[in-house]
């Protein structure tokens, strides 16, 4: 009897659907799984074997051959244990599982007793089973943590190959597990930074606000010492709660990057990834084989931020562009193309000079053409994604004492958190969450200026000599900061200021 049901691999985030057909045949025994298998997926053959056997039911004798469909999809890992042995059980009529089975999913690994053991990658498995309209899936008991936050989907958790089979004879059911509450970790609350600690710098705070509040990218200037890295730091505190959909996304890939645990299994904060200039070009934007996301999808839905901006190498600025620009990042191999999210908000630091004062600073003793070489290494395309760029000068050891704690992070999260309500509204039916993400089209439609704005656009392209792309990027800019002003209309002071914090080059 040739018995069939369904299962799950991974082809780097996404889930592929994979059909399992079990036949057996009289002869010689001989047990084959053919269909793209890796060592992994035959070692099965001997899990199989003894789970079977351990579980109290009869391995066959005769040749079992199992068909792991489509034959061109490679299958790894052990996650397709528990569907062969099913498969085996119900050809050799020792099970009777509900005709409908092929609506459900089935995956882990077994022990040779028979027990059910967790596999990597669940997130992304049960998300595809519900894309595809899958009613439900059974899974090892040890990744239900990870797999119970998934709404709209029936998640039976299973202990053994046993229980399973107990659960179709309906000697003993199985419930489906009710999705959790989902809660997004309050960042004020468990980090160290606040905005509050940090004196003064009322420019770079408000910069970052409108940062966090449209998901723009920004660069701060200034001589070491600063604050840079610290308004860097604080950054995380004033940046919007995640939702489900959100935390899923990165999850999975961080699940795929192997970076969740029993312990954490959602991720339920905004990433914050700090990369160093000395990491190397595959793991800032990925790569291997399997493919596995790099720090610019690990950063997915949050912040990558590269301090001491001007010491990356130019090749690596070069690797960021496009995945900065399309919001996602491909990666080629002869065995095909693979691509991760990356659609990230861009915080980077650096020193105006060499010496790390400004050019006027009496102190600077940089060269106009040490200034240039230092200067040239950021290239113009770059800045150009940059939305925010912001002077951070020094403040006097004596007056950092004066300045009265300005405002915390709670209190400005608030704020950006109203401007993420209105772009929610402005953004339903649409695939994005933000104004940065507005494409060409969108910009058009819900960037309008009247003609005032118009003309004083038009002035700020001609004397500044800004590029198409840096058009687009301020009417997104100034939409954000008309949001944050709960204004529905984008005014002039808004374009002003977003106009503003294009770079000027005049330090
Ligand atoms: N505006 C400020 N308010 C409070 N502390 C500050 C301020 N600026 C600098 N500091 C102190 O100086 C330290 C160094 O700042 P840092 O962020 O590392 O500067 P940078 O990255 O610009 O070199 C901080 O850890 C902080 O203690
Ligand atoms: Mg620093």
């Amino acid at each position: 009897m040739l018995a069939k049901l369904k299962t799950l691999t991974l082809v780097g985030l996404e889930g592929e659907v994979v059909e399992i057909e079990v036949d057996l045949h009289r002869g010689l025994p001989t047990f084959s799984i053919v269909g793209l298998a890796d060592t992994a997926v035959q070692e099965a053959k001997e899990r199989v074997r003894s789970a079977i056997k351990n579980s109290g039911f009869q391995f066959p004798r005769g040749k079992i051959s199992v068909n792991l469909a489509p034959a061109d999809l490679k299958k790894q890992g052990s996650r397709f244990d528990l569907p062969i042995a099913l498969g085996i059980l119900h050809a050799t009529g020792q099970i009777t599982p509900p005709v409908d089975w092929e609506k459900d999913i089935y995956l882990g690994e077994l022990s040779f007793k028979g027990d059910l053991r967790g596999i990597s990658g669940i997130l992304p498995s049960v998300t595809t089973a519900r894309e595809k309209g899958f009613r439900g899936v059974y899974l090892p008991l040890s990744n239900i943590d990870e797999a119970s936050l998934i709404p709209d989907i029936d998640i039976f958790a299973v202990e053994s190959l046993r229980q399973i089979c107990d659960h179709f004879s309906q000697i003993k059911t199985l419930e489906p597990h009710v999705a959790g509450e989902f809660n997004d970790l309050e960042q004020t609350e468990e980090g160290t930074f606040d905005m509050q600690h940090i004196r003064g710098q009322e420019h770079a705070k408000r910069a970052l606000e409108i940062a966090a509040a449209g998901g723009h990218n920004m660069l701060m200037v200034g001589p070491p010492g600063s604050g840079k890295t610290m308004l860097a730091q604080s950054f995380a505190t004033i940046l919007p709660k995640i939702t489900l959909e959100e935390a899923l996304e990165i999850t999975k890939i961080h699940s795929i990057a192997g970076l969740t645990n029993t312990d954490s299994p959602i991720i339920n904060t905004r990433p914050f990834r700090s990369v160093h200039h000395t990491a190397s070009g595959v793991a800032i934007v990925g790569g291997g084989n399997p493919p596995k996301p790099g720090e610019i999808s690990l950063a997915h839905r949050g912040v990558l931020f590269l301090d001491e901006f001007a010491e990356f190498p130019q090749k690596t600025l070069e690797v960021l562009r496009q995945p900065i620009e399309d919001g996602v990042i491909t990666i080629s191999r002869a065995s095909g193309s693979c691509t991760f999210p990356a659609q990230i908000m861009l915080v980077a630091a650096m020193n105006p000079t060499p010496d790390g004062y400004f050019p006027n600073d009496e102190r600077s003793t940089s060269t106009p053409q040490q200034i240039q070489r230092y200067r040239s290494k950021i290239s113009g395309p770059i800045l150009d994604w940059i939305d925010l760029h912001v002077e951070v000068p020094q403040i006097p050891f004596e007056k950092l004492s004066e300045i009265k704690p300005g405002e915390s992070s709670a209190v400005i999260r608030d704020r950006v958190h109203k401007a993420r309500d209105f772009q929610r509204k402005r953004f339903t039916g649409q695939k994005i969450h933000s104004n940065a993400e507005m494409n060409t089209p969108l910009v058009k439609q819900f960037c309008k200026v009247d003609e005032e704005g118009q003309k004083l656009l038009r002035s700020a392209v001609e004397q500044m000599d800004l590029s198409g792309r840096a058009f687009y990027r301020i009417l997104k800019l100034a939409r954000t900061i008309a949001d944050l002003a709960e204004s529905e209309s984008i005014e002039v002071p808004h374009l002003a200021e977003a106009i503003g914090y294009r770079e000027k080059r005049d330090w």
